[in-house]
């Protein structure tokens, strides 16, 4: 035998041994110390109504839970489709029940409904990841977690009693790995009992067409495989919803009253609302729970656990320590983080520089206009000098021609003093002062 079988048949667990034992231990009273713990835990259960507004939606499930929730009517004018979660407390018996009904609010009510089914799967999805956020918490309180995980989708069919319309094809293909999808027409008394029989058919043969899984009710289970197998057959069902109360009889029973006759809701050959309410909440709503965290949500974390790198077991089936993905992940995230590091760094490195010679730039620009300047201002104090020049040269100029006529009219006003003297002088002399003016005034 090869080393490696050997050691692998000395790791081996032995084989478990069958004991009698001598009288009551009691252990078989674990299945009821399950069902106290549970009773006392309290359960939720959360409905996604997807359906067009008006379909009857919230007419339904007031006759499913013989109550009246607060629904507000939907307005048929949403941009988009809106979820609205309502979560109610409701007891039975002992028994504690945190009800969800989520409304897909203006669905199908859009001009263009390639989208219509995007917020409803985000909606779903930001379910499982605040779940799985919540088991990977270090200090984990999934005890008293309000799980808010959608169990079931009831898919309101309108009862055209053609075909299925592509956008009810398009979300439940959407939708049927994330959910379990149960499908049913609305307002079933709308629609003759020939033709319903005949959608009936030619709906569940459109979805195995286009291969939309819908919610299987569960055939392992004995005790309940018959009853399942039949409704099986029966879907999608057709329902009829109402919670006004009708005198039949000497009963008063739930139905819709129209002239011609009364549709009775919990009459089976009216409808199928009592079908619905049997395997919706009678025999499988813990198959839905189950479902829900072991088939769907289970899908969710492993898509999103592998996203994050985890896996079970590489190519040659080597288990994977989780130690090893983690320290293998760090690094990877470490090396990415220096990369951004050095990016940005850079980056910073470039804008500097950028900035620097953009700087640079202006500065050389001042200078220049600056120099401009000052040779400008120069050029203007040369000319004010000069001018201030020529100025003061006239000044002096004019102030000695000044001075030359003040000279001679002294001159002149001395020699008009003396004339009766000098007459006969100055007759001899009369040419030789002309020629002095004329020499003297310039
Ligand atoms: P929004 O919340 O506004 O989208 O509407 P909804 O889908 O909740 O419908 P709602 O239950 O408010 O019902 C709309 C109308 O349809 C009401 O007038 C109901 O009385 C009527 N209605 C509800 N169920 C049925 C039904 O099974 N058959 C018929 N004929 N009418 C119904
Ligand atoms: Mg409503």
């Amino acid at each position: 035998m090869a080393a490696a079988d050997l050691e692998r048949v000395a790791n081996a667990e032995p084989e478990p041994r069958s004991l009698s034992m001598g009288g009551h231990v009691g252990f078989d009273s674990l299945p009821d110390q399950l069902v106290s713990k549970s009773v006392t835990q309290g359960f939720s259960f959360n409905i996604l109504c997807v359906g067009e507004t008006g379909i009857g939606k919230s007419t339904l499930m007031n006759t499913l839970f013989n109550t009246t929730f607060e629904t507000e009517e939907a307005s048929h004018h949403e941009a988009c489709v809106r979820l609205r979660p309502q979560t109610y407390d409701l007891q039975e018996s002992n028994v504690q029940l945190k009800l969800t009904i989520v409304d897909a609010v203006g669905f199908g009510d859009q001009v263009n409904k390639d989208e219509s089914y995007r917020p409803i799967v985000d909606y779903i999805d930001a379910q499982f990841e605040n779940y799985l956020q919540e088991e990977l918490k270090i200090r984990r309180s999934l005890f008293d977690y309000h799980d808010t995980r959608i169990h079931v989708c009831l898919y309101f069919i309108t009862p055209t009693g053609h075909s299925l319309k592509s956008l009810d094809l398009v979300t439940m293909k959407k939708l049927d790995s994330k959910v379990n999808i149960i499908p049913i027409i609305a307002k079933a008394d709308t629609i003759s009992k020939s033709e319903l029989h005949k959608f009936k058919i030619k709906i569940m043969g459109e979805l195995v067409s286009n291969g939309v899984q819908i919610y299987q009710f569960p055939t392992d289970d004995e005790a309940v495989a018959e009853i399942n197998a039949v409704m099986n057959a029966h879907l999608p069902f057709a329902v009829v919803g109402s919670t006004e109360e009708v005198k039949v009889g000497n009963k008063l029973v739930r139905a819709r009253q129209y002239p011609w006759g009364v549709v009775q809701v919990e009459n089976e050959n009216h409808c199928d609302f009592v079908k619905l309410r049997e395997m919706l909440i009678r025999v499988n709503m813990e198959d839905l729970r189950e479902q829900t965290h072991s088939r769907h949500y289970e899908l969710y974390r492993r898509c999103k656990l592998e996203e994050m790198g985890f896996q079970d077991s590489d190519g040659d089936s080597q288990p994977f320590s989780l130690q090893e993905t983690y320290e293998a992940k760090r690094k990877e995230f470490l090396s990415e983080l220096q990369r951004k590091e050095e990016e940005m760094r850079q980056m910073f490195v470039n804008k500097v520089k950028e900035t620097e010679l953009e700087l640079k730039e202006k500065e050389r620009e001042l200078h220049e206009k600056f120099e401009h300047l000052k040779r400008l201002h120069q050029e203007e104090k040369r000319k004010v000098e000069e001018k201030r020049r020529e100025l003061e040269e006239e000044t002096s100029a004019f102030n000695r021609r000044k001075a030359a006529v003040e000279a001679l009219q002294a001159q002149a006003l001395h020699a008009t003093s003396q004339q009766p003297l000098r007459k006969d002088k100055d007759k001899k002399k009369a040419s030789g002062w002309s020629s002095i003016y004329s020499v003297t005034i310039p």
